[in-house]
């Protein structure tokens, strides 16, 4: 059920935190669902309900630098750099793990992930449950991350029971990960973060070449993120292929197509990253909902942001190829 932004309602779903159970909640990125990161079985709930391989390791979203100290160990002044630029905010962090993180958290991993959000209900939430709270994005295994709580109600509504409403997520993709073992700092996802953002507060951070067989983040799989109906960029389709399929568009700023689409969005009419990344899985979900064949897509430039968002369209496509 979604239930709106309120004191009574972020209370109901402390307890159910406390009591081992999941919630969806909202975070700046995309929303979340969450358990107590320090309880096994609460963790397992997140798996099943996601339908997730359990391979893949959860982040532990924090509110405060003490609950950081709790987790994991520090080794390199980089960790403080990034921290201090970037939290609260769209950055993850994978660093080496203490005892008190489950297995279950980390997939067997020596490191976890941590994050501490920018959104104000996901912060009261984990002040008031006064724990880590483990969260992948809430939504079916592979398919699109949501950036809405009606978004999590259409995937996961009979599995969760408490969805809280905060609005759409700004950031909307999401969050960057970052890698910091041995003074090394690799980039393993895209995300809220760019690249050169990174860049510009630790000056060698490399981008880590990914094995899709063996991937530690399912943003490293090779298909993910994909509407429930097929997707394409435009420059693959072949001559008569649209012939008589209800065709929707997803255009950056505007449609220089003939094609004769039945519905088109566009990321941002004014041409702006920042508000592309934040409509992009808005607007594909408003695509799965128009009863389409087909959804295509252009590319969009792979600068800033827009690496981010590329990502996310290539996997999904891949899983139509
Ligand atoms: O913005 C976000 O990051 C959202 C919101 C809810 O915080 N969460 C999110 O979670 O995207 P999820 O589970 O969908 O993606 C987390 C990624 C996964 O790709 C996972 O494999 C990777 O983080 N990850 C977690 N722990 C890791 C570790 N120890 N080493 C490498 N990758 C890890
Ligand atoms: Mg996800």
């Amino acid at each position: 059920m979604i239930l709106k932004n309120s004191r009574e309602n972020i209370k109901k779903a402390v307890k159910k935190i406390i009591d081992g159970e999941i919630v969806a909640f909202p975070t700046e990125t995309v929303y979340g669902l969450g358990a107590d990161g320090l309880n096994p079985t609460a963790v397992a709930k997140i798996f099943e309900a996601k339908q997730r391989p359990s391979f893949n390791p959860l982040i532990l979203h924090i509110a405060s630098r003490d609950q950081l100290k709790e987790l994991v160990n520090i080794e390199s002044d980089k960790v403080y750099k990034l921290i201090n630029h970037f939290w609260p905010g769209p950055l993850t962090l994978v660093l080496p793990k203490k005892e008190i993180v489950p297995d279950i958290v980390t997939a067997g991993n020596p490191t976890v992930a941590v994050r501490m959000p920018q959104h104000q209900i996901a912060k009261a939430l984990i002040e008031a449950c006064g724990k880590p709270i483990a969260a992948p994005s809430a939504n079916q295994f592979g398919f699109l991350s949501p950036t809405t709580a009606e978004h999590v109600e259409k995937q996961l509504g009979e599995k969760v029971n408490i969805i809280l409403d905060g609005g759409k997520s700004d950031v909307g993709v999401e969050s960057t990960i970052v890698e910091v073992v041995d003074d090394k700092v690799l980039l393993l996802r895209h995300g809220g973060i760019s690249l050169e953002q990174l860049r510009e507060v630790c000056d060698s951070v490399e981008v880590k070449e990914i094995d899709s067989d063996k991937p530690n983040a399912p943003g490293q799989l090779f298909h993910h993120y994909a509407p429930n109906i097929p997707m394409k960029f435009i420059s693959d389709i072949s001559e008569h292929e649209l012939d008589g399929k209800k065709v929707g568009g997803l255009f950056f700023k505007e449609n220089n197509t003939e094609i004769d689409f039945t519905h088109v969005e566009f990321l941002s009419q004014l041409g702006d990253m920042r508000e592309a990344a934040a409509n992009l899985f808005f607007h594909l979900h408003e695509l799965e909902g128009k009863d389409l064949d087909l959804i295509l897509v252009e590319p969009v430039e792979e600068k800033g942001l827009g690496i981010a968002i590329m990502d996310r369209l290539v996997k999904a496509t891949n899983r139509y190829r």
